[in-house]
């Protein structure tokens, strides 16, 4: 049975483009067919800015909502990232080149103290900068990040749309964020694409949610958005 039905939208290159709607509504689903994770039908086509010979982005970086491995792996971060970025055993050890790139990506992530840590002592907000400091390597022209701050507290989900923002305009990397914070969509993305029941209902600038659409793509709407803006 499809998911998604119907779904036709534009992401603008090297602009944050949120994803909002209820649980279920098909937004996982919808990155991992940008991913080819997924079988669709239709055409996902990929408009290179400058080299419309190479239609499909480099490379994307991804940051899934759920990981599929255990997060109580015997690791430590940078034994992590090595694993995700040498082409080289464990077993051999951490070259000093390997940990000084780990380290150079953690750093602008502020996640540099986390070396070594141990994956699974990480705080949920520690991890998610930590797959996002991997998502980074190779520099992505695509970053889809699948609600990159569940869970993590208000002080440091505002420093981490921060991050992401200053991402996407000093890497002018394209932005695909998955997002329950409406507060946080308004005030960073510059599109939002609404998804509901695998449709996409509305899609614009973030001023275009007002009560209604919002009403309209979570069902009864209680105000949240609006409490937040003021
Ligand atoms: N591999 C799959 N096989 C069958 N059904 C699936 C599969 N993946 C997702 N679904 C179903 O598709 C629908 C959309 O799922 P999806 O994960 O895309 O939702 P979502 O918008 O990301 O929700 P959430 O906000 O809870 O993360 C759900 O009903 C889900 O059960
Ligand atoms: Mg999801």
């Amino acid at each position: 049975m499809p998911i998604l039905r119907g779904v036709s939208a534009e992401i603008q290159r090297g602009r944050i483009t949120a994803l909002i709607g209820l649980n279920g509504s098909g937004k996982t689903t919808l990155l991992r067919a940008i991913l080819k994770e997924v079988p669709y039908t239709g055409r996902i086509s990929f408009y290179c800015g400058h080299d419309h010979s190479q239609p499909t982005p480099q490379h994307i970086g991804y940051v899934p909502q759920r990981l599929l491995f255990d997060p109580n792996l015997p690791l430590t971060v940078v034994e992590l990232m090595a694993l995700a970025l040498e082409r080289r055993p464990l077993f051999l050890g951490i070259s000093r080149r390997a940990r000084e790139r780990i380290a150079d990506l953690l750093k602008p992530i502020k996640a540099e103290h986390l070396i070594d840590q141990s994956v699974g002592a990480l705080s949920g907000g520690e991890l998610q900068r930590v797959l996002l400091a991997m998502a980074l390597e190779p520099d992505p022209e695509l970053l889809l990040l699948d609600e990159p701050a569940a869970g993590i507290d208000f002080h440091s989900e505002n420093e981490f749309y921060g991050l992401i923002d200053q991402i996407n305009r000093t890497r002018n990397v394209t932005v695909v964020l998955v997002s329950h914070e409406l507060s946080m969509v308004s005030r960073f993305a510059h599109h939002v694409l609404c998804l509901k029941d695998g449709r996409i209902p509305c899609q614009g600038a973030p001023q275009m949610l007002t009560p209604d659409k919002l009403a309209e793509v979570f069902g009864q709407f209680k105000g949240v958005y609006e409490h937040h803006r003021h």
